[in-house]
């Protein structure tokens, strides 16, 4: 039997003081909701619904083609739950619910928790922790040590408070029995909601099965309300994820300062060096170097390449291809194999061939580059004439002197080459030498009568009266 699962992601996030939806904040690079799906969707969940409410068209651009429903007025989590009935109706089986601020939940754990229901032929299973955290919900077991119910800090007892074990705000319920249920929550609390943790004394009272599954990982429980919490769960995450790389074959010289989105693909003996974020669609191939003080986001990193202190969007980088120091590859670029763009080089929508080089201080935009190219330093495509941009097309072998200004559209035939510092508007055939430049005219003896004329000598300091 499939199980569904039902996002709540609805709230405003009061205590996170934002204008952004506290579930829209990113951990590790990816919006709070969207770890949270992807976990449901990885747990085999289908169908995954989300609940959204509170800046509703911002979450739900966070999720494309997913089932979101809106609740109106968000009266707490038991009316969340309320509000997707409609779009439950006639699911039968195991619903688990999940919180949309609750990023660190793991696909295996959540499979566990939906055995555990079934396999007691319980109404609904309920997932702790024990952890420090005085502002959640108190699990309170009878005599016999089973559970009763949930308690709000806000309504708890001073002897409920010292509970230690809490709820993790993930359960599995029965589908049926919940929303059979689920018109008996009132919101007589401390906070006038509709609490969904209230399910459970409900169920019990009703005779119904309730089953805790304690995680054995604290981090999976912890719910992000303020900026600290989010801080925390983003290094809860990045300690986790960089963990599994490191036992993968991956190095980091120091883990605590390479941040790696989930999702990211990483080769064996790939070395990651410190302040460094890779994030996206991003993989990186076998004995890749990396870093320090890059940023990749959405790019292919090829093996054994080479990214020094650059920021990579967009990007394919071949294999041995190096990247840096200070490179700033945009979206569409393309570098073959054994290719470099060295320092200070900026490359947008381009290729640039097998075994080329463009080493210092250019910018290359909307061209292509052959194979075995040299752009010289300081060389530029003038790709944007203030209204549309063009294209460079430079052929294999061809060789860019310093500071050449290719004027788009302009082609560079096969082993041309250009000038040093020369403006190139117009095609140069191949084999032959584009040059633009005013001749160089030298005046004998300018220098020495100027310093006669201002009392300085060519050294420029004073001469004597
Ligand atoms: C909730 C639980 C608490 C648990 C904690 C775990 C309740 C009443 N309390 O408290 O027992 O320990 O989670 O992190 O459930 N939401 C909606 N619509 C609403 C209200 C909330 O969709 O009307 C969503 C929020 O966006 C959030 C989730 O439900 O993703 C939890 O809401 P939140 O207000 O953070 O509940 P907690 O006070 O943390
Ligand atoms: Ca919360």
């Amino acid at each position: 039997m499939t199980t569904a699962a039902l996002i709540l992601a609805a709230g405003e996030g009061t205590r996170m003081k934002s204008d952004l939806p506290k579930v829209a904040h990113l951990v590790l690079g990816v919006p709070m909701v969207r770890l949270v799906f992807d976990t449901a969707r990885s747990a085999g969940c289908d169908p995954v619904v989300v609940v959204t409410g509170h800046g509703a068209d911002i979450v739900e651009a966070l999720l494309p083609g997913e089932r979101c429903v809106r609740q109106e007025g968000q009266l707490g989590t038991g009316h969340a739950v309320m509000s997707a009935a409609g779009a439950l109706k006639g699911f039968s089986g195991s619903l688990l619910i999940l919180s949309g601020d609750t990023p660190l939940m793991r696909a295996s754990t959540l499979a566990g928790l939906v055995r555990a229901r079934e396999e007691a032929g319980a109404a609904v299973s309920v997932l702790t922790a024990r952890i420090a955290d005085p502002t959640l919900g108190r699990i309170v077991r009878d005599g016999a040590g089973s559970v009763i119910g949930i308690v709000e800090h806000k309504d708890a007892e001073p002897e409920q408070l010292a509970i230690d074990e809490v709820n993790t705000g993930t359960y599995c319920f029965d589908a049926g029995l919940l929303f059979a249920h689920l018109d008996r929550l009132g919101a007589a609390n401390a906070q006038g909601e509709y609490y969904l943790t209230d399910m459970v004394a409900i169920l019990r009272s009703a005779g119904l099965g309730v089953v805790a599954v304690e995680t054995d990982d604290p981090a999976e429980g912890m719910g992000v309300n303020t900026r600290v919490q989010l801080a925390a769960a983003t290094r809860a995450l990045q300690t986790r994820v960089n963990t599994a790389h490191m036992l993968a074959g991956v190095t980091m010289t120091d883990p605590s300062l390479v941040w790696v989105s989930p999702g990211v693909r990483l080769g064996r003996d790939v070395v990651i060096q410190p302040m460094t974020t890779l994030s996206g669609d991003t993989s990186v191939g076998d004995g890749a170097l990396i870093g320090p003080s890059t940023r990749i986001e959405d790019s292919l990193i090829g093996e054994g390449a080479i990214v020094d202190s650059s920021v990579v969007r967009g990007a394919r980088v071949g294999a041995c291809a190096t990247v840096g120091p200070m490179g700033f590859l945009r979206p569409g670029t393309v570098l073959a194999p054994d290719s470099k763009t060295g320092a200070y080089v900026e490359v947008k929508n381009s290729t640039i061939g097998e075994g080329s080089k463009v080493p210092h201080l250019s910018y290359i935009g909307d061209a292509r580059i052959g194979r075995d190219v040299n752009v010289g330093a300081g060389s530029i495509t003038c790709n944007y004439d203030g209204c549309e941009k063009h294209r460079t097309v430079v052929g294999d072998g061809a060789f860019i002197g310093s500071d050449t200004m290719l004027i788009a559209p302009v082609e560079i035939g096969a082993g041309a080459v250009t000038a040093a510092g020369s403006a190139i508007a117009r095609d140069v055939p191949q084999g032959a030498l584009g040059i633009e430049r005013t001749e160089q005219r030298n005046v004998e003896g300018w220098a020495d009568r100027r310093s006669a004329r201002s009392g300085t000598d060519t050294q420029g300091s004073r001469t004597q009266p």
